[in-house]
């Protein structure tokens, strides 16, 4: 009678439906006044003056906030954030601090006013004079004099630096390539609001979009110099983030503009400054060999990638996929960053993996046909059973059956390896397949959960949802570690005076914070049962532990149900009318729970951590309709076939491998973001020109779960979905559209002229 895993529609989907669930841009507050931001034309330079004597006087104007008036936020300084338990910022750029212009649409000013139309239109009346330089534009240009970044979130990034040339040489079978991928956008549903209330003089309550309400917390009260106890960040629904939400300063901006104004100030994003003022995915140009011996094992692999950043430490680790995949003796991965005046980079859609993949996978089915191995058989052959840096074990891994799955249910073995073998008409027909891969990433969580009167259940943590299902799966942890209908549970999360939970970074949030949940079900449940078991009322009184069973919000004699005692009876004999349990869990598996604190950082006393590396694996396959007279590819039909761990809910866990597929069908075919090199102003700046795939573009999409626990993440053995649907999408295209063409296109996307 479980209901975890099973496919239960998301418990929030019919607020959503019906416009009652809240999103950030709606929490309206009396005498509320909106801000709107000033946004640079020019991406490099000073400014020199700034005029606002026309946008003061302008109708309804109630403050122009300038970088000559605004208040002075505290500096950018990585190692005090930390400190203040800042996980992640997206830039290193606070706004209106001083007159520098680094990227164009950086903000250089914010008009307050009585409505929303009002300030829009004072600030096309603010005049700034610019003194230009020459923009740094082009990632090749700029690239010698780039630096080498050495460490990303802590890990060494360059790895083995200058081993794979003499390998390279002598491999019996070289392989060498160059790929590249665009600048991509974010563009979640919803674009970036926040509204900001000073509730006193030190005192700041945010309603904000963020994939992280404690992290927003904390960037709030760095820069604005608040207790950490004195913000509060309110974030109950996002319409999607992607990475780009919830560490960008707009909300701090939204704060200085209603600190200036003395009112409630909303500040929501136009679809326009969501290509400069929201991060980004950057250009990438990486290389690929491949050397291998002629029984078609590899000897080493070589990834080399070049990326850019502008005023920010960011890197696009497109080199993480190397470090797990394949069993190569040596791997060289390296990286080389320039500094462009463009907007800043920051995680999207599995950062690195997603072009990382996109050239590895690629570079895997060219040596194949190289090898004139089949892509699955060389991918086993060359598959690598522990983690091939570290040495360890993966905490559990059967990649290989991902490829047996998708390979039956898919049909790989209707594919002719040679390519424009198969023909539907008019068109060219191909397959394709690649590896997907993301990180097992789990995070200390803490869960408070409650149990009224009546025997209902409240769960409380400052998780996010994105919109993926985090309500529907703690609900379905909650009912069945207690026993009760998912009607009678509450999940509250979205709000940072809950229990702390870790960012929705990572896709780490069901591997985080169900097992918190779990632990504080198991406390409460104990504690109630106790009560039962004390008192000679109860029919369960004087029994032991384990000969009592739970279900249908009762306890009973395992074996014999006419002898129970209900939630609601237990409460009320005991003249309780609340019981409350707490739980915080570490990444370490089987640890017991310790009771409620602030959760701390993954320890690193994790013994499972230290013997163990968590990994999810999948196998993507394409197959692609080619029309030869136009260049115009179609993904005909996509099977996806995933190794998470153990699956919470099949319906959403579903629902977001066809997203990350449908992510990867625009990333192969349609995503690109185009600057206008002498201005280094971004060209594609809606919806009209940065074209995401449509229904029309998205064919059935068939996709299959190992669903195997894994048995060290966690007790309930679940690594989370999210980003790894993304992987491989893109290779898996391309090698599609190799097979279909004969034409090997390693520059995402895939327009019609590159197959003209
Ligand atoms: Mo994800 S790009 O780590 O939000």
């Amino acid at each position: 009678m479980t209901v975890t895993g099973k496919p239960i529609d998301r418990i929030d989907g019919r607020l959503k439906v019906t416009g009652a669930a809240k999103y950030a841009a709606e929490f309206n507050q009396p005498r509320m006044a909106y801000a709107f931001p000033v946004c640079s034309t020019i991406a490099k330079g000073t400014i020199t003056a700034i005029d606002q004597s026309a946008a003061s006087s302008s109708a309804g104007v109630i403050t122009v906030l300038t970088h000559k008036n605004a208040a002075r936020l505290k500096a950018v300084n990585p190692a005090e954030q930390r400190n203040a338990g800042i996980i992640v910022i997206g830039e290193d750029l606070p706004p209106l601090q001083d007159n520098k212009v680094h990227y164009y649409g950086q903000f250089v000013a914010v008009v307050v006013a009585e409505t929303y139309e009002q300030a829009r239109r004072a600030a096309a009346l603010v005049e700034i004079t610019y003194a230009k330089e020459k923009p740094a534009s082009d990632l090749k240009t700029e690239l010698p004099k780039g630096y080498l970044p050495q460490k990303n979130f802590g890990q060494d990034v360059q790895i083995n630096t200058g081993k794979a040339a003499a390998p390279l040489a002598a491999a019996p079978v070289k392989f060498e390539q160059t790929y590249t991928t665009p600048t991509e956008h974010h563009h979640p549903m919803e674009p970036h609001a926040a509204v900001a209330v000073w509730e006193s003089s030190d005192k700041l309550t945010l309603y904000e979009t963020t994939q992280s309400v404690m992290n927003s917390r904390a960037i709030a009260a760095y820069f604005l110099d608040l207790k950490p106890e004195n913000v509060r960040v309110i974030s109950p629904f996002m319409g999607g983030g992607f990475g780009g939400k919830g560490i960008y300063l707009q909300p701090v901006l939204a704060a200085m503009a209603a600190q200036a104004a003395k009112r409630p100030v909303k500040l929501s994003l136009t679809r326009q400054m969501m290509v400069t003022n929201v991060g980004r995915r950057c250009e990438t140009n990486q290389k690929i060999a491949l050397g291998a011996g002629s029984d078609g094992k590899l000897t080493v692999i070589r990834h080399h990638s070049d990326v850019y950043t502008n005023v920010s430490a960011y890197l696009e680790p497109c080199g993480s996929p190397t470090q797990t995949l394949y069993n190569a003796p040596l791997r060289e991965i390296t990286y080389k960053v320039a500094r462009l005046n463009l907007g800043t980079p920051t995680f999207m859609r599995a950062p690195g993996k997603t072009p990382g993949t996109f050239a590895l996978e690629s570079a895997m089915d060219e040596m194949s046909y190289e090898m004139k191995i089949d892509p699955i058989e060389f991918r086993t052959l060359n598959h690598a059973t522990n983690d091939p840096l570290t040495k360890h074990p993966f905490s559990s891994e059967y990649l290989r059956e991902c490829y047996k799955i998708g390979a039956e249910k898919f049909g790989w073995s209707n594919r002719k390896s040679e390519p424009r073998s198969i023909r539907d008409g008019k068109y060219l027909v191909g397959y394709g397949m690649a590896a997907a891969t993301y990180g097992g990433i789990r995070n200390a969580a803490t869960a408070r959960v409650q149990m009224s009167a009546n025997g209902d259940v409240k769960v409380m943590t400052a998780a996010s949802d994105l919109g993926t299902g985090t309500y529907t799966v703690l609900t379905q942890t909650a009912a069945d570690a207690l026993g009760l209908p998912i009607e009678r549970i509450t999940v509250e999360i979205g709000d940072s005076n809950l229990p702390p939970a870790p960012p929705a970074f990572g896709s780490m949030t069901v591997a985080s914070v169900n097992p918190a949940v779990l632990a504080a079900c198991e406390m409460l449940r104990k504690d109630l049962m106790g009560l039962a078991m004390a008192d000679a009322k109860s029919k369960l009184s004087g029994r032991r532990a384990e000969e009592i069973a739970f279900a249908d919000a009762k306890f009973f004699v395992r074996g014999d149900s006419s002898k129970s005692d209900s939630y609601a009876d237990i409460m009320r004999r005991n003249s309780k009318t609340m019981l409350e349990a707490c739980a915080t869990t570490v990444p370490v598996s089987g640890t017991p729970a310790a009771p409620c604190m602030v959760a701390p950082a993954a320890s690193e006393e994790n013994s499972d951590n230290k013997k163990y590396s968590f990994h999810s694996f999948g196998a993507q396959f394409a197959e692609v309709r080619v029309d030869e007279d136009l260049g115009i590819v179609r993904v005909r039909r996509f099977t996806s076939v995933h190794d998470v761990g153990r699956i919470m809910n099949e319906k959403t866990a579903r629902s977001q491998i066809i997203g990350g597929v449908i992510f990867g069908i625009g990333q192969a075919l349609m995503e690109e973001t185009l600057h206008d090199k002498r201005w280094a102003n971004p060209v594609t700046r809606s919806f009209a020109d940065y074209h995401v795939p449509a229904n029309l573009d998205v064919p059935p999409i068939d996709v299959y779960f190992i669903n195997k626990p894994d048995p060290h993440i966690s007790p309930i053995g679940a690594r989370g979905v999210g980003e790894i649907g993304i992987t491989g999408v893109g290779a898996a295209i391309a090698n599609a559209v190799f097979n279909a063409t004969g034409k090997r296109i390693r520059d995402l996307p895939i327009m019609p002229d590159k197959l003209l």
